[in-house]
């Protein structure tokens, strides 16, 4: 079995990065089939998976129940575990708490948090109990609230400017890559250059040093918008439905099941009845 890629196969790799979103074994052992590198179990999950308008609700349970099912198809590429909304929030030793929960229960390889300098504190405190972190700067989506709604960021020069300080921030107390949702490319070449450590585009622009997407949106899994950063590959929305479509049809006419997809009638066994003398 090919060795798991660790966190500094991460930072020091030269190719760009390829990152996806995975909730399930099934997910997993596409993104292992296709070699991605690091796998994300995120709290997109609320969003793509529960149905839910934003990432706000989703629970440390939650994404320990996804991250189990990842890891159960042993993916070759590093996984990551997003920190859910609340859990990382209140105080470093709380935080400490529900990531090391998060690593021991689930067997990711590491955390994912939302925020720059606020941050600080808590991004110490994991990094000093051996978690390695991986930062979120930009549209990050548990401030959807604060934001107004799904938008890009860092438009303005102030804001480009307190992002380049939240990047090195997040740099100087230890995470091992950033990922940068959302914000102008122009800005986003410039975080790169500016950072020792790789940093993972979402709507960022091509000079990242790693791409990622969420799974179910570069499947074409799904019926709703489709953000303009999103190069969809499939369209499994459309095959699933032409599929389903049909086993209906089949069902309705009788199509299905045909004898060879039924198993034969049991033969009855051939026994010789003694007469009784
Ligand atoms: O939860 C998620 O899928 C993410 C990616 C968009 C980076 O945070």
């Amino acid at each position: 079995m090919k060795e798991r890629i660790s966190v500094p196969d991460v930072m020091n790799a030269r190719d760009p990065l390829v990152m996806v979103t995975a909730y399930d074994a099934f997910s997993a052992e596409v993104a292992k089939r296709a070699a991605v590198d690091i796998i994300l179990v995120g709290d997109s999950v609320g969003m793509v998976i529960q149905g839910q308008e934003n990432t706000l609700n989703v629970t440390l349970e939650d994404i320990i129940y996804h991250a189990k099912a990842v890891n159960r198809s042993q993916p070759s590429a590093l996984v990551v575990g997003d920190l859910p909304y609340l859990s990382y929030h209140i105080s470093p030793s709380e935080t400490i708490r529900n990531a090391g929960r998060l690593i021991q229960e689930s067997g990711v390889d590491a955390v994912k948090l939302e925020g720059g300098q606020v941050r600080i504190p808590m991004v110490k405190a994991l990094v000093s109990a051996e978690i390695p972190v991986m930062g979120h700067l930009g549209l990050t989506p548990q401030s959807v609230n604060r934001f107004g709604g799904f938008r890009v960021q860092a438009k303005s020069e102030q804001a480009r400017n307190q992002l380049k300080l939240d990047a090195l921030a997040l740099q100087d107390a230890g995470v091992f890559a950033v990922v940068l949702e959302c914000i102008p490319s122009d800005l986003a070449a410039e975080v790169t250059e500016i950072l020792d450590i790789p940093t993972i585009g979402i709507g960022a622009g091509p000079d990242c040093r790693g791409q990622v997407l969420v799974f179910h949106d570069l499947l074409g899994m799904g019926y709703g918008h489709r953000p303009k950063f999103v190069r969809q590959y499939a369209n499994f929305g459309e095959i699933a439905q032409q599929a389903v479509s049909a086993f209906v049809l089949d069902v309705k006419t009788k199509d299905f099941p045909a004898t060879e997809e039924s198993y034969r009638p049991r033969r009855e066994k051939l026994t010789t009845v003694r007469a009784i003398d």
